[in-house]
């Protein structure tokens, strides 16, 4: 599959972006030994490869988690107790931004607006959007995923 997008995208003028997000959308991630592929069939040197997916927040170079957290970074969010939110949210999971749990269920992200400002704080899981959120708020989604995860288990 990998092949088939470098070959959708290789003329396609401004099309790095696009092709690191049709490979993420395929494969969960960019895998560091695709890049100079990518590279290649772009006409750009792996620095730029590499300079484009860690500008990107949302591009991630390792599979990610079960579940992904996304905490609104921005500034309405940043207003309204989003730093302490951010704080918790590395607390209660172990990791900083852009890491997984070590048991693999839970990636967590930094996101920069989810258009839910009016009701900032806010944090998004998986593809649901969470408004108001507070530490409690947080701690019981957490606490449900860990709880999906060992019933599945
Ligand atoms: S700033 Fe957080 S939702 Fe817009």
């Amino acid at each position: 599959m990998l092949a088939q997008l470098l070959c959708q995208y290789q003329d396609t003028p401004g099309g790095l972006l696009p092709l690191l997000q049709a490979i993420q959308e395929d494969l969960g991630y960019i895998p560091g030994e695709a890049v100079p592929a990518i590279a290649r069939v772009m006409n750009c040197s792996a620095a730029e490869v590499h300079g484009v997916i860690s500008f990107y927040h949302d591009l991630r170079t390792a599979p990610g988690g079960r579940h992904t957290l996304q905490v609104c970074r921005a500034e309405s969010c940043q207003a309204t107790g989003g730093r302490e939110l951010e704080a918790c949210a590395r607390d209660l999971l172990g990791v900083d931004f852009g890491n997984t749990t070590a048991d693999g269920v839970i990636t967590l992200e930094s996101v920069y607006c989810l258009g839910n400002c009016a009701c900032s704080p806010s944090v998004r899981l998986d593809n649901d959007t969470y408004a108001r959120v507070d530490r409690e708020g947080l701690a019981g989604l957490i606490a449900s995923l860990r709880q999906g995860a060992e019933d599945t288990a």
